[in-house]
């Protein structure tokens, strides 16, 4: 990112780039599997009260970062630390964001390539008359058949690249415009149809009514971690973003819209899939596949389902292609700021982000006994220790450096509200999401 930098078009232009960042695979395909593994209603409140007390105040941190910097993460956070007398040191949250953000999108990329898959496969009517057993076993073979996983991967990296080769702001703005209200539009279509099923009164009673006995630390840490990969932070990701925004805008009512828009999606997906796995009497900890099989099942019960169906992958494949370039931002980011070209750093974080997703791609056959660490294999450590364990940690160093080592002034300004709202944050970011993560990570670990 050079310093004469561009600009978001307007206020709504940044914050439908936030929320192209922010709404993906985390609301519509992790939300539901890792509630469903973790026991729902209780999850979903802990992860809702995660995203009000650490996501919203952190988000704000980290996009003040970048908007006080005006730079690539590793150059915003080492220049504004020189300035406010602080180590240069700093600037190594910047490379452990994109090492956070490398991981994430190995396997982002791999389950991405899933919808590309889906996509043909609803155009085609694969799923006209399947049964859920045929559509469940369908997935499984799909699965075990690495030569095919590898190729969409390589598809939708591709896709993702190629933006981001040719600098982010342009097309992306379009991009979201277009694509949200369609998204959200056809979600409460679905969650429409959820009502007319079987399943509804289960699902929300399961998604709604918590009961607390269940609760153990692990599942405290996977709802903070998702509350940071929901919202794209502690990757320094948004932080590349904060770098475009422009000057006038207030920062806290574009995170808290940002937010609120996330959470709808993820409650939409949530009643519409789970509303289809009470009705089938499927398990709501069946895993990674728990969308991908319900989905098809939903819509195969609608008029013209295969055609909603095909819509339904498309759009889904267009917000996660807007996550991927997030991801992938901050890591070019870092490469230009070290002096490499943009097309140079593209290519570079493409080949390595794809050689890691083969192993996430072999995961599901050749290599799924293969258990490195903690006994999980490579797309279980992938798909769970950044998020849950490297988010939340780079969310606590953000948060720590623009709550207590940025000065006063520069902060009331890139947060763009009063005195009084500046201390309000302050507040809640130095003594309710600094401990809190804290805590919950610790115990989470131990
Ligand atoms: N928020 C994205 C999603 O929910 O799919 C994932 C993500 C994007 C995580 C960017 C982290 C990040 F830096």
């Amino acid at each position: 990112m050079s310093e004469t930098l561009e600009r978001w078009g307007s206020k709504r232009a940044f914050i439908l780039a936030v929320t192209g960042a922010a709404v993906g695979l985390g609301n519509i395909w992790r939300f539901p599997y890792v509630a469903g593994e973790n026991g729902g209603a209780a999850f979903l409140l802990i992860y809702v009260a995660f995203v009000l007390l650490l996501g919203i105040p952190v988000m704000m941190a980290e996009i003040l970062i970048g908007r006080a910097g005006r730079r690539g993460p590793m150059q915003a956070l080492s220049k504004l630390a020189v300035d406010a007398g602080a180590s240069r040191h700093w600037r190594w949250l910047g490379l452990f964001g994109a090492f956070t953000v490398f991981c994430i999108l190995s396997f982002y990329s791999v389950v991405s390539g899933w919808s590309i898959e889906f996509l043909v496969a609803s155009i085609n009517g694969d799923f006209d008359g399947a049964s859920a057993a045929e559509i469940g076993a369908g997935f499984e073979a799909f699965l075990a058949n690495p030569g095919l996983l590898i190729f969409n991967h390589s598809l939708f990296l591709f896709m993702t690249m190629t933006v981001v080769a040719a600098g982010v702001a342009k097309g992306l703005e379009r991009l979201n415009n277009l694509l949200m209200p369609l998204l959200y539009g056809l979600l409460l279509l679905l969650a429409g149809y959820a009502t007319t099923t079987d399943g509804f009164g289960t699902a929300l009673s399961w998604l709604f009514l918590p009961s607390f006995g269940d609760v153990t630390a692990s599942v405290v840490l996977h709802a903070m971690g998702h509350a940071f990969f929901t919202l794209a932070v502690g990757a320094c990701a948004l932080m590349a973003y904060g770098a475009y925004m422009p000057d006038e805008q207030s920062l806290p009512k574009a995170a808290f819209a940002v937010a609120m828009l996330d959470i709808s999606v993820a409650l939409l997906a949530g009643i519409a899939i789970f509303s289809v796995v009470f009705a089938q009497g499927m398990d709501p900890a069946d895993g990674p596949g728990l969308m991908f099989v319900t989905l098809p099942i939903a819509f195969s019960e609608l008029p013209w389902g295969a055609f909603w169906l095909s819509v339904f992958f498309l759009l889904l494949l267009l917000a996660t292609w807007t996550s991927a370039i997030n991801l992938a931002e901050p890591m070019v980011a870092t490469l230009q700021g070290l002096g490499w070209r943009r097309s140079v750093s593209t290519a570079v974080v493409a080949l390595s982000v794809w050689l890691l997703g083969l192993l996430s791609a072999f995961s599901f056959s050749t290599l799924a006994d293969v258990r490195p660490l903690f006994g999980r294999n490579v797309f279980e450590l992938v798909s769970s220790i950044p998020p849950d364990i490297f988010l939340p940690l780079g969310g606590l160093l953000i948060a720590v450096f623009a709550a207590w080592v940025m000065p006063r002034e520069q902060v009331v300004q890139a947060l763009g509200v009063g005195e009084s709202g500046y201390v309000l944050w302050r507040n809640i970011v130095r003594w309710v999401s600094i401990p809190l993560t804290f805590i919950v990570l610790l115990g989470g670990l131990l």
